[in-house]
């Protein structure tokens, strides 16, 4: 009884590639800890061990979409039964740069992987677990891409055109649209001050929800 009234938060980090979410995040767990709030941060595919192995894999490995679903989910699995539930089940918050959104989004919409076999691999690798709250940084196509142009050395998805990313983030804004309770949508196309300051009121504004 009591251990599901302390149960801690899940919160996600969305968006495509160059949007700039990563940048955020040493800002969102500083608000979270001025809740007094165990934070755990991580990221997908990876967080454990063997899920940053698939990680290089996947990044870097040209593969089948459907590959590429499994091992993603694959990875989650190791990821919930050993940093994400252990970590809500003591209280603690998680803040997973990305999670199974991504998959919607990249597998699915942008890479032709049928919806309904995602939704099977979701039910049975999380069951009932979801995130609490998505932040979904947004961006014109044209922003990000040029934002990856001037960055690092790509990994294979950075390397997709046009086209692929217009399909990410029609498939993100489709999802927020459909889950108003759980997604925030930020326009980070935004000098980063101000990126920041409205992450900082929609992370007060979820917290007034709770
Ligand atoms: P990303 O989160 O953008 O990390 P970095 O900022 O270090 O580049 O990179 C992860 C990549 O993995 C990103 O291009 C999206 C992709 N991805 C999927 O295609 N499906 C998924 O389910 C997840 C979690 C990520």
């Amino acid at each position: 009884m009591t251990k599901t009234k302390n149960r801690g938060k899940f919160i996600t980090l969305e968006g495509m590639d160059g949007a700039g979410k990563s940048t955020h995040i040493p800002n969102i767990i500083a608000a979270l800890k001025r809740h007094h709030i165990e934070v755990v941060s991580t990221r997908e595919p990876g967080g454990t061990r063997l899920g940053e192995e698939l990680r290089a894999l996947l990044l870097f490995e040209s593969m089948h979409p459907e590959t590429e679903t499994l091992l993603m989910f694959a990875a989650r699995r190791e990821h919930i039964a050993t940093v994400i539930e252990p970590a809500l089940e003591r209280g603690a918050y998680v803040l997973s740069d990305r999670f199974t959104d991504a998959t919607y989004a990249y597998q699915s919409s942008a890479k032709g992987v049928a919806k309904v076999k995602i939704k099977q691999l979701e039910k049975w690798v999380q069951g009932s677990l979801q995130p609490d709250l998505t932040l979904l940084f947004d961006v014109p196509v044209e922003v990000s891409l040029k934002r990856l142009a001037d960055a690092r050395e790509p990994d294979k998805f950075e390397r997709e055109d046009a086209r692929f990313f217009e399909k990410l983030r029609d498939a993100y804004l489709s999802r927020a649209a459909e889950n108003p309770t759980r997604f925030r949508v930020i326009d980070a196309n935004q000098a980063l001050e101000k990126v920041k300051s409205e992450v900082n009121v929609k992370l007060e504004e979820f917290f007034a929800t709770i």
